[in-house]
């Protein structure tokens, strides 16, 4: 028996992040909740909903970088997000927490003005981040995250994950329908390599053992994934998947690509396959947290919304909503191409 399995049921910190093996059935969760806000979504209008908001700060290496450079592309400025987003995911928080407060109070004992800024904003976004990473693990949500994609009536799924950055998703997904296989498409190199790539073997996934249907947890390396470098417009695949899925994806373009983005979420399903998707939701927190982390997150066009946003979006290129929901720090919603 592993460490792992030793561990169902259970929650814990490491320095990086949270292990959280508890199922997000049981009470006392936050669960992802079916808001069932919306049950025609036929009778919605924008003019109820209103549009989402929009993030403008953009991070001070692409400021500089476009002064030196003129306008920088969409693939470059997601060539800098993920290297920048991706040194937070390493970091041992509690030691570089307690190194930046050193500094902090070094700078503040010499009357070190402009030190004593900067090394207040590095406190500040690594406190930000332990709290909404390592103590609420709002950005992975592993119990939001399985809660929105149980319950599918499917049992070897071929997963098709647009965007995929590191993969965490494709990968919880994965352990819950384990006799599947993923695909992972984006087109930042670094992606596959790094974030991917060094996405820690030891970080437990709970899913399902298919012989016995009990709990069983996962590990990367126990998975069947394929990555793919490439545009998400160039890939060759027919309609060959049952669930194709995004995670933070819709919400960079703009509402004249929304239609083509929804168009990626349907050209590779299978009849009767799933869109799986989520979107961060527009709440005080989130817009605190990309103004807090602009310099870390912020190189590309980046919108906030409610679910009922989301689902208008989802709904209006085509799609029956089937399920829609909020977890910690995102919406989710499940959908079938009409
Ligand atoms: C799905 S998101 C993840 C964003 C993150 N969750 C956030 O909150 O900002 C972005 C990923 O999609 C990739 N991507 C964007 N457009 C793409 C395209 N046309 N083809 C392939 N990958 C793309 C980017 O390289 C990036 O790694």
């Amino acid at each position: 028996m592993s460490i792992s399995d030793v561990e169902l049921g259970t929650t814990r910190l490491t320095p990086n992040y949270r292990i959280d093996l508890r199922n997000p059935g049981n009470e006392q969760l936050d669960r992802f909740i079916n808001a069932n806000l919306v049950s025609d979504w036929s009778q919605l209008t924008w003019k109820t909903v209103g549009k989402p908001y929009e993030v403008k700060t953009m991070a001070k290496s692409k400021q500089e970088w476009e002064q030196q450079n003129g306008h920088m592309s969409v693939k470059t400025s997601w060539e800098f997000f993920n290297r920048s987003f991706h040194e937070w995911f390493v970091k041992d928080v509690p030691e570089e927490l307690s190194e930046a407060k050193k500094k902090l109070y070094k700078h503040l004992a010499r009357f070190q003005v402009h030190e004593v800024k900067e090394a207040l904003g590095e406190t500040a976004r690594l406190s930000l981040w332990n709290y909404a990473h390592r103590i609420q693990d709002g950005i992975w949500d592993p119990r939001g995250k399985r809660a929105l994609f149980q319950g599918l009536d499917i049992r070897k799924p071929r997963i098709l994950f647009l965007g995929a950055a590191e993969g965490y998703e494709a990968m919880q997904l994965h352990a819950m329908y384990p006799e599947g296989e993923v695909v992972m498409v984006d087109y930042d190199d670094f992606c596959r390599t790094d974030r991917f790539g060094h996405f820690p073997d030891s970080y437990p996934f709970l899913g399902a053992n298919p012989a016995t249907g009990q709990s069983q947890v996962w590990h990367k390396s126990q998975m069947n994934i394929h990555y793919l470098v490439d545009d998400i417009r160039n890939l060759p695949f027919g309609k060959e998947f049952d669930i194709v899925l995004s995670v933070g994806l819709l919400e960079h373009f703009p509402d004249e690509f929304k239609p083509e983005v929804m168009d990626w979420h349907r050209k590779f399903l299978k009849p009767g396959g799933y869109a799986v998707m989520t979107t961060p939701r527009v709440q005080l927190r989130s817009r605190l947290f990309y103004t807090i982390m602009a310099d870390v997150m912020n190189h590309t066009y980046r919108e906030l919304m409610d679910v009922r946003q989301m689902g208008l979006y989802v709904y209006e290129s085509g799609f029956d909503i089937l399920r829609h929901g909020y977890i910690k720090v995102h919406n989710g919603i499940v959908a079938k191409p009409r």
